[in-house]
């Protein structure tokens, strides 16, 4: 469904759940971030109307998504920590050859966006059965989350193939995939979203 060319071992998951303040955070900045990209792109296309509205609505439901998660935090009795870096996003990024071209640069910003969206998704879906016992209502929570953020995964991919050609894009996406799948293999030692 997300077509990613590998799957997060549950020991990912296991580790994640050990540390639920600094997993917890990692995810809150993880929306503020996913709000930030979202918002960044709207440039590009000013006058297209329902990119615009599209990217627009992405953002506030990324900074909903902040709020939820700022809401268990607390709920939990956590502290939101400070943002850490994401290794994980800094690496992805170097699979695309640096470019001033501000066109390539846009359609590299929203597969990079659309394939961050589809990892979190799967680590959500990894994470869940390892909550449910322990905590149903993370369970629930990450559960109703998949759902957006299979859809904005699915919307970048798709202005990236309406924005830069499909043809060229999905070549593009394969090697993407390809690239992050061995950078992925690598990570899943750390208590945080993509780590
Ligand atoms: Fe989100
Ligand atoms: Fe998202």
């Amino acid at each position: 469904m997300l077509g990613l060319k590998s799957k997060t071992p549950e020991k990912w998951a296991k580790i994640a759940i050990q540390d639920l303040e600094i997993f917890l955070t990692d995810h809150a900045y993880n929306e503020i971030k996913a709000a930030q990209s979202a918002m960044a792109v709207i440039n590009h296309r000013p006058n297209h109307t329902k990119f615009v509205n599209t990217m627009s609505a992405l953002a506030i439901e990324e900074m909903q998504h902040f709020e939820m998660v700022y809401d268990i935090i607390k709920k939990f009795g956590l502290q939101l920590g400070q943002e850490s870096q994401n290794a994980y996003a800094m690496q992805l990024r170097k699979f695309f050859p640096k470019t001033k071209n501000i066109e390539e640069r846009f359609i590299q910003k929203l597969m990079l966006s659309s394939l961050m969206e589809a990892r979190s998704c799967e680590r959500f879906s990894v994470l869940i059965p390892v909550l449910e016992n322990e905590y149903p209502e993370l369970a629930q929570f990450y559960r109703d989350l998949f759902e957006s953020e299979a859809r904005h995964y699915r919307v970048f991919l798709e202005y990236a193939r309406i924005f830069g050609g499909k043809e060229k894009t999905d070549a593009i996406w394969d090697k993407l995939l390809t690239y992050e799948a061995d950078l992925i293999n690598r990570l899943g030692q750390k208590p945080l979203v993509h780590g």
